[in-house]
């Protein structure tokens, strides 16, 4: 029996689940595979096959082949009775949805879809969100696969899956491949810039009292020890004027500014900025432009170009719900060769985006489920993400609103927010209401004391339920005040 394991041409590798090996096959089944893997039949498992699949999906299917079937059932079997029957595991589905779907149905598939604690309400997926199911599965798959021989199947295989990944990563952002470097998150890939523009004494960096810490801690960093300069703004959030908040940038533009760092939404409080006026602002003046889109990227539905920046930084393990430690980073093609490396390659300012990635040894089976990540937010729709994320918040804080002694501190305006809202409750300091809301209602939320921001941030996810909101509202309605 011929052995199943000889890769195919790299350019007709999918992703590369097709090389794995299963001891318990029938020689017929062998036959198949090999069959079907010479013709170079796309992967029944892989994400491109799941992408394209997964836009028609109804209940059943949803459940059944994303959650259910990949769960219970080992990939061997899986993989090989769709294999050897020359079908996709996706092609018993049932039928499509129906168009008279109603769409609370469909978000249930979505809340299925998830693992989430049934003992906790977890509102603060402003910090991390949990992946679903699928996602979980196609991480331990890789992990097993990488345990049966590291270097080979990391290295040889594993490493190869990156190249279709970044393609289909570049393709939702709606940039070029070589524009694309996948990373551990918005921290790496922000310093990545930040260390690596060749800034010198005396020249300007504009920034916020109210970007991350992170961010802040690196420039601060550059300007102790280059004598950079930075140049603090202090937002008045939350704001509804855009050319207020363009302006309060721009008013610090100088003829020795040299970027702009932009947080393209507050963490804090859930403020929208307008990145693009900044940005043209910006660029008028010779000034790059960097963003912190740890907060947007498959939440808020746009594509980077439309941003008009030059680098991107965002975390794939937050609205993406890829596994923790995942992230991306966005250089515009024309910049690449003017940043230095932070983890150097043979050529610091070279313009091959993956120079951005030489990080050694890292994480190959978290890398290959952001596939299903980015598979499983395609399965929802950006739009239709965006759009209940908005609902979610707008329901619980239209009911809390004129609750005495309440204050949402973030605007209901969709151009200015999207799913983080901020409260503040008169006479409690913010750790006060996380704890109450924790020990009294088991909701998870965060409290948040930044600068001029202060209040509890509360962050549904998609699979959160109007019921788990109306907990919430419940809570804060007899909140003792
Ligand atoms: C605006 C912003 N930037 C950067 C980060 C850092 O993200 P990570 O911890 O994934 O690097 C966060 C985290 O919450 C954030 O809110």
């Amino acid at each position: 029996m011929p052995c199943l394991i000889t890769p195919p041409p790299a350019s007709s590798i999918c992703y590369p689940v097709i090389l794995l090996h299963f001891p318990s096959l029938q020689s017929q089944q062998k036959i198949e595979l090999t069959t079907k893997y010479q013709l170079n039949i796309l992967l029944p498992f892989g994400h491109k096959s799941l992408k394209q699949e997964s836009m028609s999906l109804n209940r059943r299917m949803f459940l059944k082949k994303l959650g259910t079937t990949i769960g219970a059932v080992s990939l061997g079997n899986v993989l090989m009775s769709s294999l050897a029957s020359g079908r996709s595991i996706f092609d018993e589905r049932e039928s499509p949805p129906s168009p008279d779907l109603k769409d609370e149905d469909f978000w249930a598939w979505v809340q299925e879809s998830y693992t989430v604690s049934p003992n906790i309400i977890n509102l603060n997926n402003g910090g991390v969100s949990p992946q679903p199911l699928v996602v979980q599965e196609t991480f331990e798959k890789y992990n097993r696969l990488c345990n049966e021989a590291p270097s080979y199947y990391m290295w040889n295989i594993l490493n190869e899956g990156r190249e279709a990944l970044r393609a289909d990563l570049a393709d939702f952002a709606g940039c070029s491949a070589e524009e694309i470097a996948i990373d551990r998150n918005t921290t790496e890939a922000m310093n990545d810039i930040i260390y690596g523009l060749p800034l010198t004494a005396g020249d300007e960096v504009v920034l916020t009292k109210q970007d991350y810490p992170n961010v802040i801690n690196t420039w601060k960093l550059r300007e102790k020890r280059e004598g950079i300069v930075l140049k603090w703004i202090n937002l008045e959030l939350p704001s509804e004027n855009e050319d207020e908040l363009t302006n309060a940038y721009v008013s610090q533009f100088t003829d020795k500014t040299k970027v702009v760092n932009i947080t393209h939404i507050i963490n804090w409080i859930g403020q929208i900025i307008p990145v693009k006026k900044i940005a043209r602002e910006a660029h008028a003046r010779g000034i790059d432009v960097l963003v912190d889109g740890a907060h947007t990227f498959a939440l808020l539905d746009f594509k980077i170009p439309d941003l008009e920046c030059d680098y991107f930084a965002t975390s794939l393990h937050k609205w993406m719900c890829a596994p923790f430690g995942s992230g991306m980073l966005y250089v515009k093609k024309d910049k690449i060769n003017k940043i230095w490396t932070l983890f150097p390659d043979a050529q610091p300012l070279g313009d091959k985006i993956t120079k951005f990635e030489t990080l050694g040894t890292r994480n190959f089976a978290s890398e290959m489920a952001i596939g299903s990540a980015l598979d499983f937010h395609l399965a929802i729709g950006s739009e239709r993400k965006e759009k209940r994320l908005r609902e979610l918040k707008d329901y619980w804080t239209s009911r809390v609103k004129d609750l005495p002694g309440i204050h949402i501190k973030t605007s209901f305006k969709p151009k200015f927010a999207c799913v983080i809202g901020l409260v503040a409750v008169d006479g409690k300091k913010p750790g006060e209401v996380v704890r109450y809301l924790f020990d009294k209602y088991k909701i998870h939320t965060t409290g948040i004391e930044w600068e001029n921001i202060s209040g509890t941030r509360v962050t549904p996810n998609v699979y959160t339920t109007f019921r788990d909101l109306d907990k919430l509202v419940l809570a804060l309605e007899k909140l003792p005040r």
